[in-house]
């Protein structure tokens, strides 16, 4: 369903990504590790035309995606829940999914509030409460809940595990997982936790330095300890 081919994206001057093949078929769920500065915000802000220029080809759904801005490739059911996750801190939660509901499609109906608590649970008793009274966690499942609501194809998570306490990690790649189940989305979930990529995706692309280095099914990448002294160990 996404298929990107020789991706090359650039912040001004500086030439960030190089030659990026990556795939994504539908229903499937992609792991893209890589450690701080390797690129990985980068690339999925170039799949939403979110600030990097970018060169090469992206085909989504079966289109060859060109110079659509950020809203419309949201229109065309692609979302991000960033890695900052941008929780509007004095709209309640309800609110802050309901904006997320704006990217669907023309013609669409987004999910009802209450569907999207159906499939996020923890999401339910936080509905009255304003943005700044979250924790990271909390902040987290509502950010995701956001990205949900305009029923997307593919879902791009940024780092979701980050700072988050291994319990609340373990409880959210349960909440990705049965949104996988349920809602047969295709996922990219950009992480430095491997446990966490591992529960949550089928296999994995490696990013260092802007390039992809290794891409593979997990076994083989377990095959490979080198891979992770190489490029994820700090
Ligand atoms: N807005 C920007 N302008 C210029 N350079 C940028 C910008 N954003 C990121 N970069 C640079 O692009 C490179 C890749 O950054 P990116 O944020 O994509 O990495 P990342 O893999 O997401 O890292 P992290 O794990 O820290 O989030 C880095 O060298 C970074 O300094
Ligand atoms: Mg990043």
């Amino acid at each position: 369903m996404l298929e990107v081919a020789k991706l090359d994206a650039f912040y001004g001057q500086s030439h960030i990504l190089r030659g990026i093949d990556f795939q994504v078929a539908a229903g499937e769920s992609v792991a893209l590790l890589g450690r701080n500065g390797a690129g990985k915000s980068t690339f999925l802000k170039a799949l939403l035309n979110g600030g990097p220029q970018a060169r090469g080809r992206i085909s989504f759904l079966g289109q060859h995606l060109t110079r659509e801005q950020l809203h419309q490739r949201a229109r065309l059911g692609m979302a991000l829940v960033p890695e900052d996750r941008r929780i509007f801190p004095k709209l309640t939660v309800e609110e802050n999914i309901e904006i997320g509901g704006r990217a669907a499609p023309t013609g669409a109906t987004p999910h009802s509030i209450n569907d999207v608590v159906a499939m996020l649970p923890m999401c339910g008793p936080l509905l009255k409460r304003l943005g700044f009274q979250l924790s990271g966690g909390q902040q987290q499942m509502v950010a995701i809940a956001r990205g949900i609501v305009s029923r997307p194809r593919l879902l791009m998570l940024d780092e979701p595990a980050e700072g988050l306490a291994p319990v609340i990690v373990d409880e959210l790649a349960d909440a990705i997982n049965r949104l996988r189940q349920t809602e047969g989305l295709s996922l990219i979930v950009t992480e430095q936790n491997i446990d966490f990529a591992r529960e949550t995706t089928d296999r994995l692309y490696l990013l260092d330095v802007g390039e992809v280095v290794f891409s593979g099914s997990w076994p083989e990448f377990d095959a490979r300890p080198d891979l992770v002294d190489r490029y994820l160990a700090l």
